[in-house]
C-alpha cells in the first residue's frame, strides 16, 4: 500500500477538495468580477481524468471528496463523475459531497443522491431576491430556493453557507439563521477571504464573525457543541431552534492547526493552503509516461510544500486581495 498523507506538521490529509470547473453562472461581488475571465476548455482536466486523480488521493487515504468548482453543477456529464466515485462509498471512500451555488439543483438533486450523496452545501447569502440579485449580479434566488427544496425532498442533508458581510447582510442574519433552521438546514456563517481581484474593495465589507456572535446571542441562547463534519467550521447549537450554526473563522480563529485538506483546480494544479500561491502540477503528472510514480512524487513535493497556517489578513495591509487567484479557481 502507498503511504498516507502526512504533512510536515504531523497533520493527516484525508479530505480533498477538487474544482472541476472554474465556470460559474453567478458573478458573487466577493468572489468574482462581472467580466471573469474563464479557463479556455482544453486546459481543463477531462472526468476521465478526475477520476484518475481522485483515485491517486484515496490510494493516499483521502476518505472524504468535495467536489467544487466555480459551479460544479455547470459542467456537462458531471453527475457521471458522481456516480463513477459513489460506486467507491462504503469501499474506499466514506463522503463524497458537493459545495453548489444551487442554481442547478432541481435539475440534478436526485441523480445526486442516487450517486451516494448524502449532503450539499449551497451558498446563499440572502433571502431578499433584490439584495441577491445585486450580490450575485444575476436574479437567481427563485431558482436556488427551489433547488435547495428539491435537494430537501431528494432526502440530502443541505448546510447553508452565508458570508457575513457589513452592510449587505449584516442585519438579515438572524433571519436568514431562523429560516434554514425551520427547514431543518445547518447554516454556516463565513469570515469573507482576499483571494483574487474582483474590483471592489472587500475590506470595507468585512465583518468578524465574533462580532455577529456577540449580536446573535442578544436574541438567541448559542451553545458550543462537538459536532464537526471534518472541515473548518466550528458549530455552536442555537438552542430556540434546536439547529446547528457554523462559523468559519480564517481571521478571527485560526483553524490552520487542525488542517486535514488538500485542494485541486479543475487543471490539475494542487494548492496546499488556500492563503498560499505555492502548488504542484499534477496534470502534468497525470499526462506523462509514467503517472502512478510521478503522482506520487507529486504529492510528497505537496506535502512538504504545506504550510503551517494561511497568510490573509483583513486590514488596511493585508487585504485584496492577499492572494491573486480567484476563489473560483480552488473552489474555498
Ligand atoms: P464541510 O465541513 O464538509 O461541510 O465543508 P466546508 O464547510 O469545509 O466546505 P465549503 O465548501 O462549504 O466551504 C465553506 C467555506 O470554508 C468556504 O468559504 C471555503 O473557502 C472555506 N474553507 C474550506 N476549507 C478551508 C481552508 O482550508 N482554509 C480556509 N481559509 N478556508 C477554507
Ligand atoms: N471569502 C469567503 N468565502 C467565499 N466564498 C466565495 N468567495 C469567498 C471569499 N472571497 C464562498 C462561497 C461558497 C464557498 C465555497 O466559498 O460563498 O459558499
Ligand atoms: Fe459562483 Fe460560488 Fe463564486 Fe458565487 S462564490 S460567483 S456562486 S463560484
Amino acid at each position: 500500500a502507498l503511504p498516507p498523507l502526512v504533512d510536515a506538521f504531523q497533520r493527516r490529509i484525508t479530505y480533498l477538495r477538487l474544482s472541476v470547473t472554474d465556470r460559474c453562472d453567478l458573478r458573487c461581488s466577493y468572489c468574482m468580477p462581472e467580466r471573469m475571465t474563464f479557463l479556455p476548455k482544453k486546459e481543463v482536466l477531462t472526468l476521465e481524468e478526475l477520476y484518475e486523480l481522485a483515485t491517486g488521493f484515496i490510494a493516499r487515504g483521502v476518505t472524504k471528496i468535495r467536489i467544487t468548482g466555480g459551479e460544479p453543477l455547470v459542467r456537462r456529464d458531471i453527475i457521471d463523475l458522481f456516480t463513477a466515485l459513489g460506486r467507491r462509498i462504503g469501499h474506499d471512500l466514506d463522503e463524497l459531497t458537493l459545495t453548489t451555488n444551487g442554481t442547478q439543483l432541481a435539475t440534478h438533486a436526485e441523480a445526486l443522491a442516487k450517486a451516494g450523496v448524502k449532503r450539499v452545501n449551497v451558498s446563499l447569502d440572502t433571502l431578499d431576491a433584490a439584495k441577491f440579485a445585486e450580490l450575485t449580479r444575476r436574479d437567481a434566488l427563485p431558482q436556488v430556493l427551489e433547488g435547495i427544496a428539491a435537494a430537501k425532498a431528494a432526502g440530502l442533508k443541505v448546510k447553508l453557507n452565508a458570508v457575513a458581510l457589513k452592510g449587505v447582510n449584516e442585519g438579515e442574519l438572524p433571519d436568514l439563521i431562523g429560516w434554514a433552521h425551520g427547514q431543518g438546514h445547518d447554516v454556516t456563517l463565513i469570515e469573507v477571504m482576499p483571494l483574487g481581484d474582483v474590483e471592489e474593495e472587500r475590506l470595507d465589507q468585512y465583518l468578524p464573525l465574533n462580532d455577529v456572535r456577540q449580536s446573535l446571542e442578544s436574541r438567541w441562547t448559542l451553545k458550543d457543541i462537538a459536532f464537526s463534519t471534518g472541515g473548518p467550521a466550528r458549530y455552536v447549537e442555537v438552542v430556540e431552534t434546536g439547529g446547528r450554526l457554523g462559523l468559519i473563522t480564517p481571521h478571527t480563529n485560526n483553524f490552520c492547526a487542525g488542517c486535514n485538506r488538500l485542494r485541486v483546480t479543475a487543471t490539475g494544479q494542487l494548492y496546499p493552503c488556500l492563503g498560499g500561491g505555492e502548488r504542484v502540477d499534477l496534470r502534468a503528472a497525470l499526462r506523462s509516461d509514467n503517472p502512478e510514480a510521478n503522482l506520487e512524487t507529486a504529492l510528497n513535493e505537496a506535502l512538504r510544500i504545506k504550510p503551517e497556517k494561511h497568510h490573509f489578513r483583513m486590514d488596511a495591509r493585508g487585504a485584496d486581495p492577499a492572494v491573486t487567484r480567484h476563489m473560483s479557481m480552488t473552489g474555498g
